[in-house]
C-alpha cells in the first residue's frame, strides 16, 4: 500500500526521508508528506498533494526543513480523497505528535466520535489521524510518550504500521507493526523504519523484520524491540543482499507473482472492516435499506476481469437476492440503449476507475436516472468521484498489467453486497447467510493454504507450457472462473484460450478438441461436479489432455477420470472462485514464465485502458 519511511541520526533528516520515498515510488501513491521534530522541540510538518516532486520542490530538496528526526509518507488513499489535508504525516490537534500508517484502522469512527465528544477538533477525512489524536488525548493523562503509544494499540482495531513523532521526545521516534509490513534499519549512529526494504538500501542492508503486535524505540543509539506486553525482547537481523530490482518486487521475480501472494493480505483488508459481529456491515455504503427495496433491476457493468467478476457477481447476487441480475460489458453497454431508469441500481466495477469505457458506461446510466454503485480500487479515481456510492477494495496499489489481487477483492465486495442485500431483502436464508458470512471471514485464510501449494503448479507448468491452444470449461460459476482462467492465460502467455460453458462444447466447440488438446476442467462446485465429470469423460474420449480443478473432498473422484489433479479447500459454492481463480492465475504466470514472456508488461496492453 503506502511508502513508511523514518529516520533518527545525527544528519538533517528530510532529504534522507524524501531520497528513501523516491524509492517507493514504484508502488504507486497520490500524495506525500515529511514531518521532522526541530531543534526548538516543534513539529515541522509538509505535504503535498500528487508527485513526490511536487513536496521535493516545495522544501527545496528537503533543506527547509530543520531537524535530525524524521518521518515520510507516500499516500495511496483509501479513506478520503487524495489530497494534502488528508496526506500524512497527521498531526494531533496540539501539534506535539505526527503519525504515519499504513494499513486500516477498522474502529476509526467510534473513536474519532467518542474524541470529537472531548473536544477534540479533526483536520482530514482519514482513519489514521485518529491514532494522532488518541495519543495527544491519553499522553495529556500521562505525559510518557512510550505509555501513551501502548494504550493508542490496545484501543485501535485493524491494521497498522505506524511512525511516531513526539515534539516533546525529540531525539526519537516509535514504530508499531500489526498486519501491515515494517522494518527497522540498523546504520551507524543512525537508525530506520521503512514499509519495503528498498527504500534503505542506499543506508543500510542490516535490518530486522518487526512481528505483529511488537513496538520499537529508535535513537541515533539504537532501537530497542518490545513485544505486545511491552516487555523488551532480541529480534534476529538479516542482511540484504537484493539489488534494487529485486527488493522492489519484495523479492518475488514479478509483480505479478507479488501481488498473487498478497492476495490473503488484500481479502483481509476488503473483508474484515465489514464484518462485525457476524453480520456484513456495509458503513461505507450509502444506500439505505429502502433504496435498495425499491430497485427493480441490477445490471453488473464493466471490462476484462472486472467483468467476469460480474459474470460470478450475476450467479451470487440473483442467488443471494432473488432479483434479476444482468451482466453488461461497459463496451456494449453503452450502445446497447440499456433498459435504465429510476428503478436501476448499476453495479459498476473498476479497479483503476479509470477505464474510459467504464465510465461511459456510467455516465450513460446515470444520465439515464439509475443509481450508481462503484466497486473501486484507486480511491478518488473518476469511477468512484462520478458515481452516487463507492466501495473501495482495498488492494493496495496493483502494478503488474494482468489482475489478480483486484480480482479477488472486486468478487469478496460483490459477495459482500449479495449478502447485505439479501438480508436486507429478507431473500436469503438465516443459516446460510451466517454459514457465509464465517466462511468470508476464513478466506484469507483458505486463499493462504491454496497459495502454500504453488511448487505443483509451477510443476505441471514445467511440463505443460507448449500447447497451442487451451479450452478452460465448467459450468455456472466454474464457467464464471474459466473466463478469468483463460484471460490470464492469453494476456501474459500469448496462447490461444477459451472458455466454455460445458454444457455448450456439443454444440460446436468439441469439433476443436484431439489428440493433446489441453482442457482445464473446473469443477469445483459441488451442485454441478457430476455433471462436470461427464464433461470430463466427453473430451477425454476425444483425446484431450485434461487439467482438473476441484475441491479437496472430491479430489478422487476427479483423479479417476482427469489426467492431472489440482485443489482447493472445501467452502461454501459460492466463495470457490475465490480460491479457484489462485491455480489459474499460478498456472497462467509459470506458463507465461516458461516461454520467457513480459510477464508484468504484455504486449499491446496497458494497466488502465482510458481510449475507448
Ligand atoms: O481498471 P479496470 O478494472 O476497469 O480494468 C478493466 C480491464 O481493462 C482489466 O481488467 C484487464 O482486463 C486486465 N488486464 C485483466 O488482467
Amino acid at each position: 500500500m503506502c511508502g513508511i519511511v523514518g529516520f533518527v541520526g545525527a544528519r538533517q533528516a528530510a532529504p534522507i526521508l524524501l531520497d528513501g520515498l523516491s524509492r517507493l515510488e514504484y508502488r504507486g501513491y497520490d500524495s506525500a508528506g515529511v514531518a521532522v521534530v526541530t531543534p526548538q522541540g516543534e513539529i515541522d510538518l509538509r505535504k503535498a498533494k500528487g508527485r513526490l516532486q511536487v513536496l521535493n520542490d516545495m522544501v527545496h530538496g528537503g533543506a527547509d526543513l530543520d531537524g535530525c528526526v524524521g518521518i515520510g509518507h507516500t499516500r495511496w488513499a483509501t479513506h478520503g480523497v487524495p489530497n494534502s489535508t488528508n496526506s500524512h504525516p497527521h498531526m494531533s490537534e496540539d501539534g506535539r505528535f505526527a503519525v504515519i500508517h499504513n494499513g486500516i484502522i477498522e474502529n476509526y469512527a467510534e473513536i474519532k466520535e467518542y474524541l470529537i465528544r472531548q473536544g477534540i477538533h479533526f483536520r482530514s477525512e482519514t482513519d489514521t489521524e485518529v491514532v494522532a489524536q488518541l495519543l495527544e488525548f491519553y499522553y495529556n493523562k500521562c505525559h510518557d510518550f512510550f505509555r501513551s503509544v501502548g494504550r493508542v494499540l490496545r484501543r485501535i482495531k485493524g491494521a497498522y504500521a505506524l511512525g511516531i513523532l513526539c515534539a516533546d521526545c525529540p531525539d526519537r521516534m516509535i514504530a508499531a507493526r500489526k498486519d501491515t509490513p515494517l522494518l527497522l534499519g540498523f546504520g551507524d549512529g543512525e537508525n530506520f523504519i521503512a514499509s519495503d526494504v528498498t527504500a534503505l538500501l542506499p543506508y543500510t542492508r542490516d535490518v530486522v523484520y518487526m512481528d505483529d503486535g511488537e513496538t520499537a524505540i529508535l535513537t541515533r543509539e539504537g532501537i530497542e524491540v518490545f513485544d505486545p506486553l511491552q516487555q523488551p525482547i532480541e529480534k534476529e537481523h538479516h542482511h540484504i543482499d537484493w539489488d534494487v530490482s529485486a527488493a522492489e518486487k519484495g523479492g518475488y521475480p514479478h509483480f505479478m507473482l507479488k501481488e498473487i501472494f498478497e492476495q490473503p493480505d488484500a481479502l483481509s483488508r476488503a473483508i474484515s472492516p465489514r464484518i462485525r459481529d457476524g453480520r456484513v456491515v456495509l458503513d461505507d455504503m450509502k444506500l439505505t435499506a429502502e433504496q435498495i427495496r425499491s430497485f427493480d433491476r441490477i445490471y453488473i457493468v464493466a471490462c476484462g476481469s472486472s467483468y467476469h467478476v460480474g459474470m460470478v457477481g450475476k450467479y451470487n447476487l440473483e442467488h443471494l437476492t432473488r432479483r434479476n441480475v444482468e451482466v453488461c460489458l461497459a463496451s456494449e453497454f453503452r450502445y446497447s440503449d440499456p433498459i435504465v431508469d429510476a428503478r436501476s441500481l448499476v453495479i459498476v466495477i473498476s479497479q483503476s476507475g479509470e477505464t474510459l469505457d467504464t465510465l461511459a458506461a456510467l455516465r450513460e446510466a446515470k444520465a439515464r436516472g439509475a443509481y450508481i454503485l462503484a466497486i473501486v480500487n484507486v480511491v478518488g479515481s473518476s469511477v468512484a468521484r462520478e458515481a452516487d456510492d463507492t466501495l473501495y477494495t482495498f488492494a493496495g496499489p496493483e502494478i503488474a498489467v494482468a489482475t489478480t489481487k483486484a480480482y479477488s477483492t472486486q468478487l469478496a465486495v460483490l459477495n459482500l453486497i449479495g449478502l447485505a442485500f439479501g438480508e436486507t431483502l429478507g431473500a436469503v436464508d438465516p443459516t446460510e447467510y451466517h454459514e457465509a458470512v464465517t466462511e468470508l471471514e476464513r478466506l484469507p485464510e483458505l486463499a493462504r493454504q491454496v497459495l502454500s501449494r504453488c511448487d505443483d503448479i509451477q510443476e505441471y507448468a514445467a511440463a505443460n507450457f507448449n500447447h497451442s491452444s487451451v479450452f478452460y470449461i465448467g459450468r455456472n460459476l466454474d464457467y464464471a472462473l474459466g473466463l478469468e482462467g483463460s484471460l490470464k492465460m492469453k494476456e501474459i502467455s500469448y496462447i490461444h484460450s477459451e472458455s466454455y460453458a460445458s454444457g455448450e462444447l456439443k454444440h460446436g466447440t468439441i469439433s476443436l478438441i484431439e489428440d493433446g488438446t489441453l482442457v482445464v476442467a473446473l469443477g469445483t462446485c459441488g451442485r454441478l461436479f457430476d455433471k462436470m465429470i461427464s464433461n470430463v469423460i466427453e473430451v477425454k474420449a476425444r483425446g484431450a489432455e485434461v487439467l482438473a480443478l476441484t475441491t479437496e473432498s472430491r479430489r478422487d473422484a476427479m483423479a479417476r477420470v482427469a489426467s492431472t489433479v489440482l485443489t482447493v479447500p472445501d467452502t461454501i459454492d459460492l466463495l470457490l472462485p475465490n480460491l479457484g481463480v489462485i491455480p489459474l492465475q499460478l498456472y497462467a504466470y509459470y506458463v507465461a514464465l516458461q516461454r520467457g514472456c513480459d510477464i508484468d508488461k504484455p504486449r499491446n496492453l496497458a494497466k488502465s485502458v482510458t481510449v475507448e
